[in-house]
């Protein structure tokens, strides 16, 4: 049995093993660092089949942590990224207009802002600077703080809660237990909300009388981890990559449009964390499933699949638009894709536009990588200009 290719050389690739699999045994049965087995589907095509099937079940938890196991379970109120159709579609049908390219357009000059207060704190400081306490993990809190309305002072409630579901180490008493501070924390906020709802999404959520409390809390959960260890990561693994690669990194600059899709694709840090569970027995790609199997997508693979473009493992920021699937696919795709992207866009330009001579203030080598993470980035990258 082959054991689940899940360990990445290099911080921007997809962990090797995945493009054999992808040429050869496109839907592989695969056993899982804590045991268990499940159909590993790496080619563009396939997990694309299998994100938009609804004979494909989200309702699946756990697979990689050591008290983690595979199973399916019942959502939580409001959880509708656990949601099968038609569940899922009333939250999604509640949100998605405030996730529109419109409506989150309006946010730009307030991001602008946020990234260059941040530009300006980090030009005060001694160097070398980490990039990524300073500016990859702030940038994002404030954006997502102050489109819920959540107050910025007690964001480490949910940035310690973010860390400990995105570390494939942490056990489940330890995720319960993060959760449940979250949880404790944001019901205050719903029950303030509820008293006099604010100008935030949440406050504008708590003055709907068709959602309870709990439903408020979890959606609030959810937005929050959701929204702030990805981008973060991206804008730090993405400065880092362009760091290496000063003719894309001159193009970024110059305010390539479509850079944030490329980087998302190349880098795909959402990876290897997607688990389905089949409703009914069915075929993929040729390979019978039974009812009941669980199926995990690489979305690092299908990204590079030489089917979805030329030279796949190429960065090429000036690419015309891709299929690409770092974002996800059918009715699960981000909800906040049109955010990360404006935050990508304008955290990257305004950070090279800043300081022209940014480079990394140790070897290559020594930035340390997020080893054992859901989400693939840097645990800190320390620059200097
Ligand atoms: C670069 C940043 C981001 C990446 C790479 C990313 C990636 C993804 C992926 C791959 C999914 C699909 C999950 C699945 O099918 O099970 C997803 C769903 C989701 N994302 Fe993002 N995301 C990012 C940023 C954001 C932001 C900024 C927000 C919120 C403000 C957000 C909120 C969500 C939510 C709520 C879902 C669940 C949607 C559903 O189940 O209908 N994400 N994201």
């Amino acid at each position: 049995m082959t054991a689940l290719p899940n360990e990445r050389t290099c911080p921007f690739d997809p962990p090797p093993g995945l493009a054999e699999l992808r040429a050869h045994r496109p839907v592989a049965r695969v056993t899982l660092p804590a045991g268990g087995e499940v159909w590993l589907v790496t080619r563009h095509d396939l997990v694309r089949e299998v994100l938009a099937d609804p004979r494909w079940s989200s309702s699946t938890d756990g697979g990689f942590g050591p008290d983690q196991p595979l199973r399916a379970i019942t959502p939580e109120p409001g959880m509708f990224i656990d949601m099968d159709p038609p569940e899922h579609g009333r939250y999604r049908r509640l949100l998605t207009p405030h996730f529109t390219v419109q409506r989150v357009n309006r946010f730009r000059p307030g991001i602008e802002r946020i990234v260059a207060e941040r530009l300006d704190a980090m030009e005060r400081l001694p160097r070398p600077v980490d990039l990524v306490a300073e500016f990859a993990l702030p940038v994002p809190s404030m954006v997502i703080c102050e489109l819920l309305g959540v107050p910025y002072e007690d964001r480490s409630a949910f940035q310690d809660a973010a860390r400990t579901f995105a570390d494939l180490g942490s056990s489940q008493g330890e995720i319960e237990a993060a959760m449940a501070r979250l949880a404790a924390y944001l019901a205050k906020r719903v029950a303030a909300e509820r008293d006099e709802p604010g100008g935030g999404l949440l406050g504008e959520l708590a003055r709907r009388e068709d959602l309870t409390d709990e439903e408020l809390v979890n959606i609030a959960i959810m937005l929050l981890i959701a929204g702030h260890e990805t981008t973060a990561n991206m804008i730090g693994l993405g400065a880092l990559l362009l760091l290496h690669r000063p003719d894309q990194l001159a193009r970024v600059r110059e305010g390539a449009q479509g850079a944030a899709d490329e980087l998302l694709r190349h880098l795909s840090i959402v990876d290897l964390v997607m688990f389905r569970m089949a409703k009914e027995d069915l075929v993929l790609g040729g390979q019978e499933i039974k009812a009941g199997e669980f199926a995990l997508t690489s979305l690092s693979a299908a990204n590079r699949d030489p089917a979805l473009c030329p030279d796949p493992d190429r960065l090429d920021v000036t690419r015309p638009k891709t299929a690409h699937v770092a974002l996800g696919f059918g009715p699960h795709q981000c909800l906040g894709q049109n955010l990360a992207r404006l935050e990508l866009e304008i955290a990257l330009q305004g950070l090279l536009r800043r300081f022209p001579g940014l480079r990394t203030a140790v070897p290559p080598a020594e930035v340390p990588v997020r080893e054992n993470a859901a989400i693939h980035g840097l645990v800190a990258l320390p620059v200097t200009w």
